[in-house]
């Protein structure tokens, strides 16, 4: 029903390479998913998030192989997708995984990068379309690998903004910058204070001493979650023209709270005047949750996170009834500090502070409560935030 999270073994990554391509890759790679803490759909409005990397990701096998080329491998979804140099410029998004491959290597040739064909092995152990950034994951890990095998020189800030532009105008989701960030640039133990107008962070030591980082996933199949999401930042965008009309405002966060619930104008546009208050609480959320972490008041924190959810279910209206129960599940067991969906929400994760010794029996009753009231049986491990995209030494 429900189990610990577990790491690919570097075995697996070689055997399974010698089986799709013959022989030993060159080179390995990681790229980790994330887990937001909090400051959800902040980060196109011009807020501050705060993510870690996780230990679960995306893990890359690589060799040239003399040929103009490319061959990717999917274990997670048996499948093969084969791209030649040639061909890369003309082709345009289908709607399948290969769009990430191919709207990468699409960014990468207009920065000037490209080399010898390759043959790539990828597994993974990130659940899928789960809140947990796997394709960020999947494109940024990409990125640096093409780049790093070609010797592209292309910094890690750079392959961030490349990554997000594949989202964006490739693939056609209009995702802000938080997740590709969160995976180029974690750093084990820490998370990230982000700044997603200026791109300012600091990372910010995760002390929880005496509690974990457990992650929930609903499994439930997130239906429209690119075209709600879409509306969503829509949505954003006209509240902001709303609110324009007090004052010459460059962001949606730029805007006080008090200035959300003022304003006439916003407020006769019922669903931008919501959106506008979740984003503006919740922007305040994350710099106090920063405040309340450096000063070891996990109590304040989980607080924070609790008024996050409630806010993304009330305000903003991406939440779903199986995250709410794996919420309230979360809350009734004793010690555990705060509990509330992460990433995108329509279904994916929930992230819950829980007391260490409480883990384990954390795992078994908030399974069972959930497997008891939904079709689905939620996959319940701890994470912790573990380095960024990096090519392994295998
Ligand atoms: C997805 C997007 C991010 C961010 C979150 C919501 O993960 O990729 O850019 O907007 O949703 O916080």
């Amino acid at each position: 029903m429900t189990q610990e999270s577990s790491l690919v073994h570097v075995d697996n990554l070689f055997t399974g390479f010698e089986r799709q391509f013959g022989g030993s890759p060159l080179a390995t790679y990681f790229s980790p998913g994330r887990v937001n803490l909090i400051g959800e759909y902040t980060d196109f409005n011009g807020g501050y998030v705060l993510p870690a990397a996780i230990d679960l990701g995306t893990y890359y096998a690589a060799r040239p192989n003399g040929t103009p080329i490319i061959n990717v491998f999917s274990e997670t979804l048996d499948n093969q997708m084969s791209v030649s140099f040639d061909a890369i410029a003309r082709l345009e998004a289908e709607g399948a995984w290969h769009d990430y491959v191919v709207g990468t290597l699409k960014e990468l040739l207009q920065l000037g990068i490209d080399g010898e064909g390759l043959d790539i092995f990828v597994t993974s152990d990130l659940p899928r379309s789960s809140g947990l950034s796997s394709s960020a994951s999947f494109t940024v890990g990409l990125a640096f690998l093409f780049n790093d095998c070609w010797g592209g020189g292309i910094e890690r800030i750079d392959l961030v903004h490349a990554a997000k532009r594949v989202e964006n105008d490739f693939v056609g989701v209009q995702c802000g910058i938080m997740d590709q960030f969160a995976v180029a640039m974690g750093k084990a133990d820490h998370c990230i204070y982000l700044h997603c107008q200026s791109l300012d962070f600091e990372l910010v030591p995760v002390h929880m001493d005496g509690y974990d980082i457990v992650i929930a996933d609903s499994r439930v199949p997130r239906r429209l979650a690119a075209s709600s999401y879409n509306d969503r930042r829509a949505e954003c965008d006209a509240a902001l023209n709303a609110l324009r009309g007090i004052r010459d405002l460059e962001c949606l966060v730029d805007a006080s709270l008090d200035e959300v619930e003022s304003s006439e104008a916003l407020r006769a546009l019922p669903l931008p005047y919501k959106r506008a208050h979740h984003v503006v609480s919740e922007n305040d959320r994350v710099q106090e949750s920063v405040a309340a972490l450096s000063g070891g008041n996990l109590g304040r924190f989980g607080e924070l996170m609790q008024a996050s959810h409630a806010s993304l279910r009330d305000d903003f209206e991406v939440s779903c009834a199986e995250l709410d129960l794996l919420v309230e599940a979360a809350m009734r067991v004793p010690g555990v500090l705060g509990s509330r969906m992460t990433g995108a929400g329509f279904g994916g994760c929930t992230v819950s502070i829980v007391p260490t010794h409480a883990v384990a029996g954390f795992i078994d009753t908030v399974g069972k409560a959930y497997s008891d009231a939904t079709p689905y049986e939620a996959r319940i491990f701890r994470a912790q935030a573990g380095d960024g995209v990096k090519r392994r030494n295998d």
